[in-house]
């Protein structure tokens, strides 16, 4: 899949996305290291701290699905206002992806994306080597 493939996946999956309280949609589409692709809406809950962002649930739906190895992530939103990865999905990308994976942000029609590695997004974090 070519990078602007990838950021349109996470594009189409806001189609999906349940937001009616922030109307706030994000997509993510996270490439393994055999080039498969699994995707991720936002779901909001009534109960606002419940919501499941993108990224968690792209990740969730890898690994469920047999993944361990990462290379790439695209993310958008509907307002195309390169929405990073919140603290929250950093760490949750930690436990599953190495510093060195690609996070592209969308910033728009004819724009070029930001890259990131996690590594920047989120250094010096734990992880299950700080607990052995
Ligand atoms: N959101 C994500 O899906 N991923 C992020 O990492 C940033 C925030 C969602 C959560 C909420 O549904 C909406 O964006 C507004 O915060
Ligand atoms: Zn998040």
């Amino acid at each position: 899949m070519t990078e602007h493939e990838l950021i349109d996946a996470a594009r189409d999956v806001q189609e999906r996305a349940h937001v009616p309280y922030s109307e706030y949609p994000v997509g993510a589409a996270l490439e393994t290291a055999d080039g498969e692709v699994f995707v991720g809406c936002n779901l909001e809950n009534a109960n606002f701290s419940n919501s499941l962002h993108a990224e968690e649930v792209a990740v969730a739906e890898a690994v469920k699905n047999g993944h361990r190895e990462f290379s790439r992530l695209a993310v958008s939103s509907g307002r195309r206002d390169a929405v990073t990865p919140c603290g929250m999905c950093r760490q949750t990308l930690t436990e599953f992806c190495d510093d060195d994976l690609v996070v592209r942000c969308d910033e728009g029609e004819g724009e070029e994306p930001t890259e990131y590695t996690l590594g920047e997004l989120l250094p010096n974090t734990i992880t299950q080597e700080t607990l052995e």
